[in-house]
């Protein structure tokens, strides 16, 4: 039979189908290519989030009317408004919170936050009000406070410092945002942090730690400064503070690694045992005694730098296969008593901490680890018969 010309055979009209097809996807993918390139031109911006900073004045020496530039409060807003502890694309509003002596001092950081033009920064409220310091704020670093000086006895620091964090405490249940995270870095840190949340019973528990991050980084240095060969502080990880930000904290270095020309090798094998055991403990304990001695002030720069480190890897998360110190609640792990703000080595995910489990503790440390969880339980003790 012959063929009919006018029809066209079944492989041309295979073919055309095939070529509608090939049309159709290759202006789908033109039209996303377009919008993917019009979307890199918006810019969504996120929601400020409110930080508040307690002793932001900074005010170290009322007495002769002097302002020590550089202590933590006037040292850590700049750092926080230049996106170090939310990240470079995170929008604040800072809230400042000094005591009435400190006002006049607080609106000078004020106005040179403004000055200092911080595209991150959305605005400033610095008041000596703590109520509406605490209006709605979702992350507070809790600076303020009296620091021990000279022949005071610790036990009046102490009771001096929780009076207050059992007053702020009430203004952050109240006015706080509901998840509002709480960084206490003023001393006692893990004491004041533990008054804080017994008498802020309604924010989580989860919500409420103390900084421990500053004797982290320090024992991170020592183990830098002492491997040979060129290892860099960023090259060692996995240190731990266990327990109280006090002499009494045990640095432990038996889990920590680092990485070297010939690979990572766990510590243990780069230091000599005695090192680690004698001089690397006393040195990172007695840091923040050597500084105030050099410096005439305390370790102002490295404790706002280390409150950074400590929020940014809360809210942002710990690198995978990395903890880091932080002062929480005990739970009970380790064997330490539940009821504890103590130093555990942690990783974060998603804003939520959690406590490294299952780490080999020997004698020597479970020495260590008791003795600082043994002088928490009598702060604890002191604090309560103060507060009654
Ligand atoms: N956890 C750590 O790693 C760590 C490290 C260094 C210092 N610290 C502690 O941090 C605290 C601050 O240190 P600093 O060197 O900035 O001291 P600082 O004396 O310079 O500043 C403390 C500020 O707190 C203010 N203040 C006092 N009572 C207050 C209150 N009720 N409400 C709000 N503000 C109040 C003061 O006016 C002052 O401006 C001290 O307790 C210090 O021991 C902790």
């Amino acid at each position: 039979m012959a063929k009919d010309p006018e029809k066209p055979s079944y492989s041309s009209s295979h073919w055309r189908q095939w070529l509608n097809g090939l049309a159709v996807l290759f202006i789908i993918a033109f039209f996303w290519t377009l919008i993917k390139y019009m979307w890199s031109f918006v810019k969504i911006e996120k929601e400020p989030v409110k930080v508040l900073v307690t002793g932001a004045a900074g005010m170290l020496n009322l007495i002769f009317h002097l302002v020590f530039l550089g202590q933590i409060g006037y040292a850590i807003v700049p750092m926080i408004a230049r996106g170090l502890m939310l990240g470079p694309d995170q929008p604040m509003i800072l809230h400042l919170l000094d005591i009435e002596q400190a006002g006049e001092a607080l609106d000078g950081v004020s106005m040179e936050l403004i000055d200092s033009a911080f595209p991150l920064l959305k605005g400033v409220v610095h008041t000596t009000d703590v109520v509406e310091a605490c209006k709605d704020v979702n992350i507070a670093i809790m600076v303020g406070g009296i620091p021990r000086k000279e022949g005071m006895e610790r036990n009046t620091m102490l009771s001096k410092n929780v009076s207050i964090y059992k007053a702020q405490a009430s203004a952050l249940e109240q006015h706080a945002a509901a998840d509002c995270k709480v960084l206490v870095v003023a001393n006692p840190a893990n004491t004041n942090a533990l008054i804080l949340k017994e008498f802020a019973p309604s924010i989580p528990v989860q919500n409420i730690t103390c900084l421990t991050r500053l004797d982290h980084n320090r024992a991170l240095s020592q183990i830098a400064e002492k491997i040979p060969n060129n290892v860099h502080v960023s090259d060692v990880k996995n240190v731990i503070i266990w327990g109280n930000h006090s002499s009494t904290q045990y640095p432990d270095l038996n889990h920590a690694t680092a990485t070297t020309i010939s690979g990572v090798k766990p510590v243990r094998e780069l230091v000599d045992s005695h090192w680690s055991k004698t001089e690397f403990i006393t040195t990172v304990q007695q840091r923040g005694a050597a500084i105030i001695k050099a410096r005439k002030a305390s370790s102002a720069l490295s404790a706002a730098s280390a409150a950074c480190d400590h929020i940014r890897d809360w809210v942002l998360g710990t690198p995978k296969g990395t903890w880091v110190s932080m002062g929480v609640y005990s739970d009970g792990s380790y064997g330490i008593p539940s009821g504890l703000m103590y130093s555990f080595p942690v990783t974060c995910e998603k804003g939520i901490w959690s406590i490294v489990q299952g780490l080999k503790i020997d004698e020597f440390s479970r020495a260590k680890m008791d003795a600082t969880a043994k002088e928490l339980i009598e702060e604890k003790a002191v604090a309560h018969s103060c507060l009654d």
